[in-house]
């Protein structure tokens, strides 16, 4: 091989090779964004499946106190054991659950839809949406905030809360919005 044509292969040769690099690296870099946006999706699917159970958790417990334990209006609601029950849940590190309201007539004021997701998540569920959610960040940390409908399931419903019975068939008259760390 002369001097020119070994010259002539290396520039020839160069530019192929970083281009031929470049474009490994970017489908490289590509793959593992995919990857990483592959892993995000499965956290958030992990975390939803826990607030489906969570949901049915917490609902059946209420069914179950109220038809058995709750007989008057003197005796504890089921769903103010919930709310402590939340609250406990919460000091332990765990999720966050809150009761709310959406007839506009709470028993307790803090029970009303508060920041803009509860308010969206509330006005979505009676217009007939079965769940809501959202993923946001708090502290660079991701969480899954999510909103199931609480229906008037019993007629016992009423014996504390009468204006449920003002209200159409079907609509919520409440939800559980839960905020749950994805990882
Ligand atoms: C014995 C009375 C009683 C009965 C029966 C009762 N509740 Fe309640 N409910 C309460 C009280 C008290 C609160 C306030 C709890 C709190 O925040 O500490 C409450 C709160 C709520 C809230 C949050 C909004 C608000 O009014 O503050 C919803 C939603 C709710 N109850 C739904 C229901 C459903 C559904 C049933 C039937 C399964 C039911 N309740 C049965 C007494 C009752």
């Amino acid at each position: 091989m002369n001097l020119s044509s070994s010259l002539l292969n290396r520039t020839t040769v160069k530019p192929f090779t970083w281009a031929l690099a470049a474009m490994l690296g970017l489908s490289g870099l590509l793959t593992s964004v995919r990857a990483d946006q592959m892993a995000d999706d499965a956290a958030v699917a992990r975390t939803r499946k826990q607030v489906k159970m969570l949901d049915d958790l917490y609902k059946t417990a209420v069914v179950l106190i109220t038809t058995h334990y709750v007989n008057d209006e003197d005796d504890l609601a089921a769903g103010s054991a919930a709310v402590a029950l939340f609250d406990a849940m919460k000091q332990k590190g765990w999720h966050e659950v809150r009761l709310l309201d959406a007839t506009g007539l709470p028993i307790e004021d803090k029970n009303s839809p508060r920041d803009e997701f509860e308010k969206t998540a509330v006005a979505k569920l009676k217009s007939g949406e079965k769940y809501y959610e959202q993923v946001v960040e708090r502290d660079g940390e991701k969480y899954l905030r999510a909103a199931t409908p609480v229906p008037v399931v019993l007629e016992k419903c009423t014996m504390c809360h009468d204006h449920y019975n003002d209200v159409k068939p079907g609509e919520p008259i409440g939800a559980l919005g839960y905020t749950l760390k994805i990882e």
